[in-house]
């Protein structure tokens, strides 16, 4: 096996939901990493996929009314388009319902049942439904299971097990004897912490009485196996495996991707697996942390599920990668933020390497005519700094990348281009173009050159950016794989023509406020007078009666008391507060909006009240006692 071949995977994605901002993200890391050990010229091979067995995926096949088979091809094409939106570069997408991954499960269970690895074994224990798994004691959370919040139910049964419990202290041997087999260290050290406990045997069957949706198991038809068993095999029946070319290059150089939610499964099922199976085991497991929002979690129930094609459609594929290669440490969780990904798109894209490109493309075309500056050496200090720290730069950006440190791959690169725009304020070509041409030549030829090797070096990560750069500067596009050896001072080209484009990142005028105010439900509030603020009457007022509105969820007829008037108000608050609390109350009111009729009843004025993002209304009050119809200003 040559030292030059690279083997990365994602983990296959639940077909029971469309991709999420996590999903797009293990992804684009793999395919960041794809791209950069092509660039340092590896052979790579990338996989990705579906998982597409088990229960999960038949529930939520039955909700959506669709035969399993039907509903998994039609989630996972949207995986497929997503990833080609997300301009991903796989080499394979494998789903686990391909007959060729069937096939290859079969074989490698059927070889470790030969083997004697598996045998028919009677279980009782508390099965949750929704994860398709038992449970031990200890993993409950007050008696339930944490995923589902609910009681698994007691069941035994017959079923069959893999002797997992027989590669215990192998494997504890093999994480010490190779520190880097799972990476950070705070996940092997998770494994390890596992393995102190006494290792049970796997439980790799589900009888089809109770789940149909699932691979055979070749010695017994009245039993599926167990979705991870199905799923993990991926890893190699992707690559082909046993026969083809690609299995005998890329086996077993894998690097595998994950999140730590699944840590146990690949540090602990999968090599005792290839153990059994008599396969050597893979190279590493890279574990990254999780996506919060506004570090809380994400997920369906709260609401917050981030699409990451909503924000592709937006603010472009790039400045999504470039967020989320950024902001996060590898290892550690991260937040993400609508906001903070427009304030790194205004800072760090749109100002520091938009603004580079578009000014140095500006004087190239305003002092040459737009012709490529010729080749020449550095002179000034000026120069020759530029080109060390070019060299500097690329060094560290290996290295980063070898410690899978994206976010400092990136912030390099980063001092690349402030170095850049310092190398142009200081030259300052504008006062050269009167005075010596010779340098100015020179000095745009060093501008253009370090744009070369920015568009260069950033093309796995951006590789849009990358290719536009290079474009704009008047090289043919990437016709072939950009190399990190182009990336040496003097490799460009030094006739022809820049095509100066349109700006790479627009800058979001206004932040996340004028985004905001875009949305339908925000609408821009333009600022208005002190005379337009007098138009409104707004009034302390108390509130007397409280009433249901017929046929409604959400209004209550309230009346309130406004100076001397009681008058009829509805009000949203339904199921916000109780009458109760709401009798006595004083409030604050629009006592001059024009009445309209809501579910039947007239409603003359408005209650103020503040609703926060979950939709909770808070009234506001005067804070001190103060007379029913006191004016508010
Ligand atoms: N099907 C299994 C994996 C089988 S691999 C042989 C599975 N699928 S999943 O759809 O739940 O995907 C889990 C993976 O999605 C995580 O390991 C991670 O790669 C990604 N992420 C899901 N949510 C995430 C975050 N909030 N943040 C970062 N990545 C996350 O488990």
């Amino acid at each position: 096996m040559s030292e030059r071949t690279f083997y990365v995977t994602t983990p296959i994605y639940y077909v029971n939901d469309v991709p999420h901002l996590g999903h797009a993200y293990t992804t684009i890391l793999a395919d960041t990493l794809a791209r950069f050990k092509r660039f340092t010229g590896h052979r790579v091979f990338f996989l990705t996929g579906t998982d597409e067995h088990g229960n999960k995926i038949a529930q939520a096949a039955a909700k959506a009314g669709e035969a399993p088979q039907a509903y998994a091809d039609r989630i996972s094409a949207v995986f497929r388009d997503t990833w080609q939106a997300l301009n991903i570069t796989h080499n394979t997408f494998i789903r686990t319902t391909d007959p060729s991954h069937q096939r290859l499960v079969q074989d490698l269970l059927q070889r470790i049942y030969d083997r004697g690895d598996i045998y028919l074994g009677e279980y009782g224990g508390k099965y949750c439904f929704g994860c398709e798994r038992f449970y031990t004691e200890r993993e409950l959370e007050d008696g339930k299971c944490p995923d589902h919040q609910v009681e698994p139910t007691f069941i035994k049964e017959q079923n069959y097990f893999f002797r997992m419990s027989k590669y215990q202290e192998r494997l504890v041997k093999h994480l010490e004897e190779k520190p880097d087999f799972i990476r950070p260290e705070r996940y092997r050290n998770e494994v390890l912490a596992f393995l102190r406990e006494p290792l049970e045997d796997l439980c790799i069957s589900r009888p089809v009485s109770r789940l149909s949706w699932g691979i055979p198991l070749p010695f017994d038809a009245n039993y599926v196996t167990y979705v991870w068993f199905d799923a993990l095999i991926n890893y190699l029946s992707g690559l082909g495996y046993p026969d083809s070319e690609d299995s005998s290059t890329f086996w077993p150089a894998a690097n595998h991707l994950i999140a730590k939610d699944i840590v146990k499964p690949h540090g602990i099922y999968w090599p005792t697996m290839l153990w059994a199976a008599e396969i050597p085991l893979y190279r590493h497991l890279h574990v990254h942390g999780y996506w919060k929002v506004e570090w809380g979690k994400m997920s369906k129930s709260l609401g917050n599920v981030i699409r990451p094609l909503d924000l592709t459609q937006k603010y472009g594929r790039d400045t999504l990668r470039y967020f989320l290669l950024r902001e996060m440490v590898f290892g550690l969780d991260a937040s993400f933020s609508e906001e903070a990904l427009i304030s790194r798109l205004n800072s760090d894209l749109a100002n520091d390497l938009g603004n580079l490109v578009s000014r140095v493309l500006a004087m190239i075309e305003k002092y040459l005519g737009g012709r490529i500056p010729q080749r020449s050496n550095p002179e000034s200090p000026d120069d020759q700094g530029l080109v060390r720290i070019t060299e500097v730069i690329r060094a560290s950006l290996s290295r980063a990348m070898d410690d899978l440190a994206f976010n400092r791959a990136l912030e390099s690169l980063w001092e690349l281009v402030s170095a850049a725009n310092k190398y142009i304020d200081t030259s300052k070509p504008w006062e050269l173009s009167k005075k010596d041409t010779q340098a100015l030549e020179r000095v745009l030829y060093h501008a253009w050159e370090i744009l070369r090797i920015i568009g260069l070096l950033l093309s796995p990560f951006l590789p849009d950016t990358g290719q536009a750069i290079t474009e704009q500067l008047g090289i043919d596009a990437h016709v072939e794989q950009p190399r990190i050896e182009q990336a040496a001072w003097g490799e460009g080209p030094t006739s022809g023509k820049i095509r100066k484009g349109p700006p790479l990142f627009p800058r979001i005028e206004g932040g996340f406020a004028a985004i905001r105010g875009q949305e339908e439900d925000q609408p821009a509030m333009p600022e208005i007078s002190l005379a337009e603020f007098q138009r409104l009457d707004l009034r302390v007022g108390e509130i007397l009666i409280v009433e249901p509105i017929a046929g409604s969820k959400n209004l209550l007829k309230l009346t309130v008391r406004v100076g001397t008037e009681d008058r009829t108000l509805v009000a949203g608050l339904q199921g916000q507060y109780n009458a109760d609390a709401l009798i006595g109350k004083k409030v604050a009111v629009v006592a001059n909006l024009a009445p309209a009729k809501l579910m039947g009843v007239e409603s003359r004025g408005m209650v103020l009240a503040a609703e926060d993002a979950e939709g909770r209304i808070v009234l506001l009050s005067p804070d001190r006692d103060i007379p029913p119809g006191s004016k508010i200003s």
